[in-house]
């Protein structure tokens, strides 16, 4: 693992949880690392992802894009300059000239095929389409890979995850907002998805409620501070994506 950037803070302390198991009482809650673990590790690299496993992260979330040349990548901004060493957009650069940049601690930019085989048997995948029409390619791009863990298609683009819920009705997909829409549920049930992705700066006990009576699951983003954490887990949130996944604990009281 790379050397911690940041101070490692303990799981959000619960009483009376027990973190092997789920004592009676209890529910579990997801523990997804943002970008891997970005709190660790150069977001969205191989390393991001082998840190967000050794935390015991129980799926692993990264952005995808697409390259010139159509290879589909591992990048959250669509200009290159914060994370690599170079400007412009990733869209205009090939597969290849991406190959030359440095994403920091000796970490380049990954191909989406790695991280699926880094990622493979050790934890889940929230695999982020970023830009209009990559969902379906990400999906046949996943299906085409040997990765065998599960997965969770999510954007903020909702008309991609339709798309993919029509490829495959059983594919799990998280319909992604920033704010609280009027008109409830109706984004994620429009997008047929199966889970929500709220940022937990708007989430409130009764939209979260509104959500789980809609019969989806509810993750929040990104909750890293412990004051954070544990008003997510006191609104109800079923996951929670961190850059730091092992602050979040295993498992919370039920509600
Ligand atoms: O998974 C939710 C979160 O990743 C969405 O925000 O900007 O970090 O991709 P962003
Ligand atoms: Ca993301």
């Amino acid at each position: 693992m790379l050397s911690v950037r940041n101070p490692t803070l303990p799981p959000v302390p619960e009483e009376g949880i027990t973190l092997e198991g789920t004592p009676a009482n209890h529910r579990r809650i997801l523990r997804i690392g943002h970008r891997g673990a970005a709190g660790h590790a150069p977001e969205n690299t191989l390393a991001a992802i082998r840190t967000g496993i050794a935390l015991g992260a129980d799926f692993v979330e990264l952005d995808v894009q697409r390259t010139r040349d159509g290879h589909l990548v591992l990048m959250h901004d669509l200009a290159l300059e914060r994370t690599v060493n170079a400007t412009g957009l990733l869209a205009d650069f090939t597969w290849q000239q991406l190959q030359w940049l440095d994403a920091t601690h000796g970490q380049r930019i990954p191909s989406l095929e790695a991280a699926l085989a880094t990622a493979n048997g050790r934890t889940g995948v929230m695999l982020e389409a970023k830009t209009p029409g990559l969902g379906p390619d990400l999906y046949r791009a996943v299906q085409a890979s040997a990765f065998a863990g599960p997965v969770i298609y999510a954007s903020f683009l909702h008309a991609d995850l339709l798309a993919i819920r029509q490829l495959d009705p059983h594919a799990k997909t998280l319909a992604l907002i920033e704010g609280v829409p009027l008109s409830g549920a109706a984004f994620a049930r429009d997008a047929a998805a199966t889970h929500a992705g709220l940022a937990h700066e708007s989430a409130t006990p009764e939209f979260v409620a509104a959500l789980h009576a809609a019969g989806l699951e509810v993750f929040l983003y990104t909750v890293n501070a412990p004051a954070v954490i544990r008003r997510a887990l006191a609104l109800g949130a079923d996951g929670l994506i961190s850059d730091y996944p092992d602050r979040v604990p295993k498992t919370c009281p039920a509600i």
